[in-house]
């Protein structure tokens, strides 16, 4: 039963392979990892080569040739800036308070996501969303900029836009249990992350391309700190910009399934799944929630360089997000 007493909604058709390790392949996969990609990965990093191998990633696909309809909800976020989170209160508000799926990306096409766990990730032309949603309405991931992503006026967009340095360090926890010990340090991660070759694209200029279409009605332009500060604000403006009208129950029900605690507790059903054969299979997509924890964990010369790095690149691109105010 569903958190309103009703039989749960099932969101898509979609379930992707079980996938498990011989304990012969994990094995070998741990030998590779600690006796040749960790020396590997540590004379890169004193070679200084590690922004030009994380440039070198496979590149994702994209949206190819589709056109966002008036059913779709376009969650655009740089990684690592609420992205789940948006996604869950967005699939949520669809499903009023009751949308059930064995892993989110069973129900939420990623057309941009990473070739290597695209196989378990639901198509974008899958019907079975729309036609499971009771409200019509589907979701859809992406992290790429405005320009990369198909732009519809019956479609609906949210973006959403977090403080660089704690997107560096939730990057950082995220990446490092994905890779295992071949990952470098968090002093090379910085260099990394601000690299002009780095396989996210750069945060400033994924700000500055919604920032500049936030007035336009189909779009709702959201910060994560906003939705730390004020979540039930931030789940009235998205279900209002959604077009859904829930009841208080529902409104309830979505509020519970995308706090914090909850969607830790259930934190399967966001991981993404093991990447790397050496790497972690519980790669968790909520790990503290925290805003400010760049505070602690990087030197206040790494975050003045980070600041400064990212307003530099918004006065290039001409974007008067007030960067200062709300984020140095
Ligand atoms: P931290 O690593 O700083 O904890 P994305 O989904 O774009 O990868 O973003 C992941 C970040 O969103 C993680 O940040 C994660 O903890 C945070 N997050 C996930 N669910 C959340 C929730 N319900 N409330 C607040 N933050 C959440």
């Amino acid at each position: 039963m569903g958190p309103l007493g009703a039989p749960t909604m099932q969101t898509s058709d979609f379930s992707a392979p079980r996938e498990t390790m011989s304990r012969t392949g994990r094995v070998m996969a741990k030998v590779l990892e600690a006796g040749v990609l960790v020396p590997i990965s540590r004379t890169l990093e004193w070679a200084g080569g590690w922004p030009r191998l994380m440039g070198k990633m496979p590149k994702p696909a994209d949206f190819g040739s589709y056109l966002p309809t008036s059913d779709d909800v376009i969650v655009c976020s740089y990684f690592k800036s609420g992205t789940t989170w948006v996604l869950q209160m967005a699939i949520q508000i669809a499903h009023r308070g009751d949308a059930e799926f064995d892993n989110i990306h069973f129900a939420i096409p990623w057309p941009d996501a990473p070739p290597a766990i695209n196989h378990r990730i639901i198509p974008l032309n899958n019907p079975s969303p729309r036609q499971m949603s009771p409200t019509g309405l589907r979701v859809i991931k992406t992290h790429y900029p405005a320009g990369k992503v198909p732009q519809a006026d019956a479609a609906r967009y949210v973006a959403v836009v977090r403080d660089p340095k704690d997107v560096c360090i939730s990057g950082y926890h995220f990446l490092s249990a994905m890779m295992g010990k071949p990952f470098p340090s968090l002093t090379t991660w910085v260099e990394i992350f601000l690299s002009p070759e780095f396989m996210q694209g750069c945060w400033a200029t994924h700000l500055a391309s919604y920032w500049s279409m936030r007035d336009k009605p189909n779009v709702l332009f959201l910060t994560y700190e906003e939705m730390k500060a004020d979540t039930s604000r931030a789940i009235d403006l998205i279900s209002r910009h959604m077009g859904v009208d829930l009841a208080d129950e529902e409104r309830q029900a979505v509020a519970e399934r995308s706090s914090f605690a909850w969607m830790k507790q259930n934190t399967s059903s966001f991981n993404p799944g093991r990447v790397m054969p050496w790497g972690e299979s519980e790669l968790s997509l909520v790990r503290s929630g925290n805003v400010g924890s760049a505070k602690t964990a990087l030197t206040p010369t790494q975050r003045e360089r980070i600041d400064s790095h990212f307003m530099a690149r918004l006065d290039e691109l001409g974007c008067d997000f007030p960067y200062r105010e709300r984020y140095s």
